[in-house]
């Protein structure tokens, strides 16, 4: 009997993630974390239907709703080769505007010079680096003050973004690893000098509650770095910036790291080394 229903139930979960993956808009995510999101709305007694619509809405919030529109990756890559050999400052202007099509990745460009010249500033020069969620981040490795052929490894749900990722690291001088991983469901346990959290955190909890404990307890990194947005249209959000330093202590209560705060005009971040 218990079979039958862990069968029936198995059936349910694999028919509505096969009809969520066939859109258009869903194709490219890991399909471990569509099922993980379709199991649990079926768990908590949603027809079929309601898991459907309830787990394309999650798959909107946390991770299709920061793409903005078609992703060119194709004509990316070879404008990034082109630029490239051009010069490094052409290169710079391609790899900007294409992080322009990644909503965190864009709010970040006005502060991108002195982001990460600022925040890892007083590290020795990291010679590999764990970029959890990363969205289009890896294009900024040029403006991160690297040691040299360092290893990057790079993790995030959307298939062809990280096809196009792994070719682009290669252009920019680091051992570049993109890995279609749930850091979640399925969290990265590499060994490095540092990864980074960049405004993942807020984006994690609305998978579960408790990632963002779990993945600064247990990523095996010297140093994280961890943000937030506090951009809104007005520019930046008081509000915002309260309640994510409160999230931040709570999240570094009663641990013994050491945590620098930086607060710039789109991002509050924190440096913490553990
Ligand atoms: C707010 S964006 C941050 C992107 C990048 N870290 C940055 O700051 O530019 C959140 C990213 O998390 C990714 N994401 C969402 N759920 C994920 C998961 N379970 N595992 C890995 N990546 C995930 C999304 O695709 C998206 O690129």
């Amino acid at each position: 009997m218990v079979d039958d229903a862990q069968g029936a139930q198995g059936a349910q979960i694999d028919a509505v993630m096969t009809k969520v993956l066939a859109s258009g808009k869903y194709r490219q995510i890991l399909p471990n974390l569509v099922r993980a999101i379709v199991r649990r709305e079926l768990a908590a007694g949603r027809t079929p239907k309601e898991a459907d619509k309830a787990t394309r809405s999650k798959l909107h919030q946390v991770a299709a709703s920061y793409l903005g529109g078609r992703m060119w990756y194709d004509a990316w890559l070879a404008e990034s080769v082109a630029a490239r050999q051009e010069s490094e400052e052409a290169l710079r202007r391609a790899l900007r505007e294409v992080m322009g099509r990644h909503a965190s990745t864009r709010e970040r460009l006005p502060v991108l010079d002195a982001f990460y010249a600022t925040t890892l500033e007083g590290i020795e020069p990291p010679r590999s680096v764990l970029d959890v969620a990363c969205g289009l981040n890896p294009l900024a490795i040029p403006w991160m003050p690297l040691a040299p052929g360092a290893r990057y490894t790079a993790c995030d749900v959307f298939r062809d973004l990280m096809a196009f990722l792994e070719p682009v690291m290669g252009l920019l001088g680091v051992r570049g690893i993109a890995a279609w991983r749930d850091v979640v469901g399925d969290p990265p346990d590499d060994e490095v000098d540092l990864a980074l959290l960049l405004k993942a955190i807020p984006c994690l909890e609305q998978l579960d509650t408790k990632a963002g404990r779990r993945l600064l307890d247990e990523l095996n990194a010297r140093h994280l770095l961890v943000s937030f947005t506090v951009a809104s249209l007005g520019g930046r959000d008081r509000g915002m910036i309260a309640h994510y330093d409160a999230h931040m202590r709570a999240l570094t209560a009663e641990r013994p790291w050491r945590v620098k705060r930086f607060l710039f005009e789109t991002e509050l971040v924190f440096l913490v080394r553990k």
